[in-house]
């Protein structure tokens, strides 16, 4: 189930965001974090299974089109569909909008059919 972001989730949120290539260094996370939290076109969700949150997907959106910016998935739960699931739920929430990747999650959002997926 996808939750979205809540300040509580700080901590659990910028250890998933750490697993993407382009949020190592730690200023920057700190940085991604504020962005999410404080600008009403960046938004934040993780990912629930039973009770742990898991995973994390992160979108700009402007106007009609929303850009997936972050997914990463805690790598004890990767290789389940989480990932996939997140853009479908993703797409539900975001219901009729345009979704492209940025060139961070292209190659997963290209490998999962994002364009052709149904919400
Ligand atoms: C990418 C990621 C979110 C996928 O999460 P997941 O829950 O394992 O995804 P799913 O179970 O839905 O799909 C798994 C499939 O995605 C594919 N995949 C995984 N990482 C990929 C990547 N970086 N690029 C393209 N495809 C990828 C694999 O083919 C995998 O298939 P397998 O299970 O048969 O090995 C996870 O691997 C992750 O957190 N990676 C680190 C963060 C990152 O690099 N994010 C940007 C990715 S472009």
């Amino acid at each position: 189930m996808l939750i979205r972001y809540k300040k509580a989730f700080e901590k659990i949120a910028m250890g998933l965001l750490s697993f993407m290539p382009n949020e190592k260094d730690i200023k920057k996370l700190q940085q991604t974090i504020k962005l999410y939290e404080n600008e009403e076109n960046w938004q934040l969700f993780l990912w629930k299974a039973d009770d742990d949150l898991v995973g994390l997907i992160g979108v700009l959106f402007n106007d009609d089109l929303v850009e997936i910016q972050h997914i990463s998935v805690n790598p004890s739960h990767r290789h389940q569909g989480i990932g996939k699931n997140m853009l479908k739920s993703l797409k539900q929430i975001y219901e009729g909008k345009t979704f492209k990747p940025n060139e961070y999650t292209a190659s997963f959002c290209e490998n999962c059919d994002f364009e052709d997926m149904d919400g």
